[in-house]
C-alpha cells in the first residue's frame, strides 16, 4: 500500500504507452519497464533473441478500456518498492520484513521487463544494506548470477522442510528501530547440502495459463504412441482443499495468480496481505505495523485506488500480454519439426485453449504456452528434495518455454545460461543426486526426458543448431 498511487499509476500509464527506444523514464521502478530489450543474439546456444520480445511489454489484446485501467494500477503496485514503514525515500511501499528476499515484485520479475524474470545484474546484492541494513550476502548470490531464493530440504532433526528461508532481515535499517535478528547460517546448510535454489518465473501471458480448463490439462495426460515408447508420463499437480488442478511454480505447486502474488508478497517481502495475514517471523521489536500491512482500502475515494495490492498484482499478471515469439525463419522451422519430431513436445505440449472466462480478452484463445502444465520425474540430477502438494523431491513442472529466448538464466535453480546444458540437464539415470549437490541420501527414478535427450544427442550439428534457434526465437 502507498501513499503515492495515484501519481504512480499515471506514470505507470505513461510508460504502458511509450514508444520502444523511447529515453528512459523516471522514477522509482528497479528495471526500465517496456523499454527495449537486450539486442544480444545469443549466437550458437541460443538466448535472447532481440526480436519482438524486447520491444515494450503492454496488456493483452482485447482488453476493455476499464480492463487496461485496472492492468495499469497493477503494474504500479507491481513496480513499488517497500520498505518497513514507507518512510525510505523512493520506497513508499509499507511492511518489508521482518524477513525478505526483495523489495519489490518488478525487481525479481525483471528481464526483459517487469513481469519477466531475473534481470543480469541482481538486485539482492545492494538490497542486502539499503537504508542501513547489515546483512552479509551469501556466496551463492553473485552480482552477475540469477536472483535467488532458498529454500531448506530438511530441517535440523532431519524431517522434511521444504520452506522458503529469506535472506535477509530489517535489522540495523533506519525504519526498524528495536528489530536484532539474525540472517539463516546459510553457508552451514550449504556445507550440509542442505540449502537448494530457485530462480523467478515469469509470468508473461499468465491469464491465459490461469484460464486453461482443467479438462485441456487432463486431455494431454492421455498416453499416445511416441510418450509410450519414449517412457512418459506425467501427472498433474492438485490443490488440496479444492481438488482442482495447480499449475504455477516450478512444481505447479500454487493454484492461481492471487495466492501465488498473495504468499510473494509474505515470503518474498514479509508484507503481509488479505491472503496471507500473519507475520512469518513474530519476534518482538521486528513488527511495526499493524497486519494485513496490504489490504482494502475503505476510505479510498475511487475504486482502483481502494482495492489492495494483492488484487493489482493478480490484475497486472492476468492482463499481461503474452511472450511475442520472434519471425520464423527457414531454420527456426525446421527447429519445431525437430521439437515434436524428437519428442520434446510431448512434455513442452506447444499450445492448448482456455475455456469461457469472465473476461472476453482471456476467453477461447489459444494459448502458446510450450508446456503440458504437468509434473514430471526429472531424476536425481535436477531433483531438489523438496516436495510440494502432490510434487515430490524429483518432480517439476514441464517449464512453460514461450519467451525462452528472453531468459538469462535456465532450469529452476538458474544453474546454466546455455541452452544445450539446459537440454542435457534433463537427462540422468536412476539414483542419488551428484556428490555434493542437494539433496543428498534419497534415491529417484531416472528422468522421464533420457530418451528424448539421447535423440538430441544424435541431432547432426546443423539439426542440433536449427532446434537451438527456434528455442531462442520463442
Ligand atoms: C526475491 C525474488 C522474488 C520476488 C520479490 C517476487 N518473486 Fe515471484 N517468484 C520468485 C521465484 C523464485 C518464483 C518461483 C517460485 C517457485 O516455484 O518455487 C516466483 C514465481 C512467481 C509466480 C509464478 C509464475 C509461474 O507461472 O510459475 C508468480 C505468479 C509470482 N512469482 C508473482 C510475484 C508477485 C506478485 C510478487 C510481488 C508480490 C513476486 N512474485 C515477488 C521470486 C520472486
Ligand atoms: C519428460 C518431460 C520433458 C521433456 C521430454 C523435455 N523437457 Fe524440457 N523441461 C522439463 C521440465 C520438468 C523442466 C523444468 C526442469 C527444472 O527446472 O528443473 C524443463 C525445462 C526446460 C528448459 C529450461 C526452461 C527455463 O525456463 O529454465 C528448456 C530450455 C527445455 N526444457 C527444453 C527442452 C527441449 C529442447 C527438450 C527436447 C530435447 C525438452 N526440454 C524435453 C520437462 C521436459
Amino acid at each position: 500500500m502507498s501513499a503515492k498511487l495515484l501519481t504512480l499509476s499515471v506514470f505507470a500509464a505513461t510508460l504502458v504507452f511509450a514508444q520502444a527506444g523511447g529515453p528512459p523514464q523516471p522514477g522509482p521502478q528497479p528495471a526500465p519497464p517496456f523499454g527495449p530489450g537486450p539486442n544480444n543474439n545469443g549466437g550458437p546456444n541460443g538466448g535472447p533473441n532481440g526480436g519482438p520480445n524486447g520491444g515494450p511489454r503492454g496488456p493483452i489484446a482485447g482488453l476493455t478500456q476499464a480492463e487496461v485501467a485496472l492492468f495499469n494500477e497493477g503494474l504500479s503496485r507491481f513496480l513499488e518498492i517497500d520498505s518497513v514503514s514507507g518512510t525510505q525515500p523512493g520506497a513508499s511501499g509499507v511492511g518489508l520484513g521482518p524477513r525478505f528476499n526483495l523489495n519489490s515484485c518488478a525487481g525479481c520479475h525483471a528481464q526483459p521487463g517487469p513481469g519477466g524474470t531475473s534481470p543480469r545484474v541482481n538486485p539482492q546484492i545492494p538490497v542486502a544494506t539499503s537504508f542501513g541494513a547489515t546483512n552479509t550476502i551469501p556466496n551463492f548470490i553473485q552480482q552477475n548470477g540469477p536472483v535467488r531464493v532458498v529454500r531448506f530440504v530438511r530441517n535440523p532433526d532431519g524431517t522434511p522442510d521444504g520452506g522458503v528461508h529469506d535472506l535477509f532481515t530489517i535489522t540495523g535499517r533506519a525504519d526498524a528501530a528495536g528489530c536484532k535478528i539474525a540472517q539463516p547460517d546459510f553457508a552451514a546448510a550449504v556445507q550440509q547440502n542442505n540449502a537448494i535454489f530457485r530462480i523467478p518465473t515469469p509470468v508473461f501471458g499468465a491469464g491465459l495459463i490461469e484460464s486453461l480448463p482443467d479438462s485441456a490439462i487432463l486431455a494431454n495426460t492421455a498416453s499416445n504412441a511416441q510418450k509410450a515408447a519414449l517412457g512418459i508420463a506425467g501427472r498433474p499437480n492438485r490443490n488440496g482443499n479444492d481438488g482442482t488442478i495447480t499449475r504455477f511454480g516450478w512444481k505447479a505447486q500454487n493454484k492461481s495468480l492471487m495466492i501465488f502474488g498473495g504468499e510473494a508478497y509474505n515470503v518474498e517481502q514479509g508484507v503481509t496481505n488479505e491472503l496471507f495475514p500473519t507475520e512469518r517471523d513474530e519476534t518482538p521489536g521486528c513488527n511495526h505495523n499493524a497486519t494485513p500491512e496490504d489490504h482494502t482500502n475503505t476510505t479510498a475515494t475511487t475504486v482502483l485506488s481502494s482495492i489492495s495490492d494483492v488484487t493489482g498484482f493478480a490484475a497486472f499478471m492476468r492482463f499481461l500480454a503474452p511472450p511475442a515469439p520472434a519471425p520464423a525463419t527457414a531454420s527456426s522451422t525446421r527447429g519445431a519439426q525437430l521439437f515434436a519430431q524428437i519428442g520434446c513436445a510431448q512434455c513442452h505440449t506447444p499450445s492448448m485453449k482456455t475455456g469461457t472466462v469472465t473476461s472476453a480478452a482471456l476467453s477461447n484463445q489459444t494459448v502458446n504456452l510450450y508446456s503440458d502444465l504437468l509434473l514430471h520425474h526429472m531424476g536425481p540430477n535436477l531433483a531438489d528434495g523438496v516436495s510440494q502438494g502432490l510434487a515430490a523431491g524429483d518432480e517439476f513442472r514441464s517449464a512453460p518455454l514461450w519467451g525462452l529466448g528472453q531468459r538469462l538464466f535456465y532450469l529452476h535453480d538458474g544453474r546454466t545460461s546455455d541452452l544445450t546444458q539446459a537440454i542435457l540437464a534433463h537427462a540422468s539415470p536412476a539414483g542419488q543426486s551428484p556428490a555434493g549437490q542437494s539433496p543428498t541420501g534419497q534415491s529417484y527414478p531416472a528422468s522421464e526426458a533420457n530418451a528424448v535427450v539421447a535423440a538430441f544427442k544424435n541431432l547432426s550439428a546443423t539439426a542440433t543448431q536449427d532446434l537451438l534457434n527456434f528455442l531462442g526465437s520463442l
